[in-house]
């Protein structure tokens, strides 16, 4: 793919996650998207924290919000979904994430702090696109193997929805996890530690 193509992929990406934000009841993400995934030095020198209420986040739905510049995807997985990354260890180049950039909270093939609420860094590992969600069990595209993931395609990197990366995939390796914290059932505040002070 060109870079023409990758930055025409970027493009498609913003408007997509611009619209679900704002179905989705954001508190406190006042700056809106920018134009790159690049994070501006105001964006980077401010780095504040961003809470979002997940109250209207259905089972298997996706959604996105910005922190410092980039997109952090919130996901509220199925027991199904779980199953299938339980299902993987073989087929993954960092199935414990031992290289993974993750806080040290974050622990086990689920990389949580609950099982079925995944909070990543919406960048691939590679060259920085971002990868599409693809929660379908065995999509004609992605073949009869594929249990949900991410796919990445500016180059074909496969991810779990752990966002661990499969073996032999231009991305090196398990997407990024944010700091983040539960102040209720509800409500995380990402760029905060569970221990950070409300
Ligand atoms: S940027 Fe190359 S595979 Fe994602």
């Amino acid at each position: 793919m060109s870079n023409g193509d990758v930055s025409q992929s970027r493009r498609r990406f913003l408007v997509g996650a611009t619209s679900v934000v704002g179905g989705v009841g954001v508190i406190g993400a006042a700056v809106p998207f920018v134009s790159s995934w690049q994070p501006s030095a105001r964006a980077q020198a401010a780095g504040a924290p961003v809470t979002v209420n997940i109250d209207k986040l259905e089972p298997g739905q996706q959604i996105t919000v910005e922190w410092r510049g980039r997109p952090v995807w919130i996901v509220r997985r199925t027991a199904e979904m779980l199953e299938g990354i339980e299902s993987l260890t073989d087929r993954l180049r960092d199935p414990e994430s031992r290289n993974a950039s993750q806080p040290p909270y974050i622990e086990g093939v689920f990389r949580s702090l609950r099982p079925e609420i995944a909070v990543l860094v919406g960048i691939c590992t590679h060259l920085g696109c971002s990868p599409e969600y693809r929660p379908e069990v065995a999509p004609a595209d992605l073949g009869p193997a594929w249990v949900g993931g991410f796919f990445c395609a500016c180059h074909g990197s496969r991810y779990d929805l752990a966002g661990r990366v499969y073996s032999n995939q231009p991305a090196p390796a398990n997407l990024e996890i944010p700091p983040h914290r539960f102040d209720s059932d509800n409500v995380i505040t990402i760029g905060l530690d569970p221990e950070d002070a409300a």
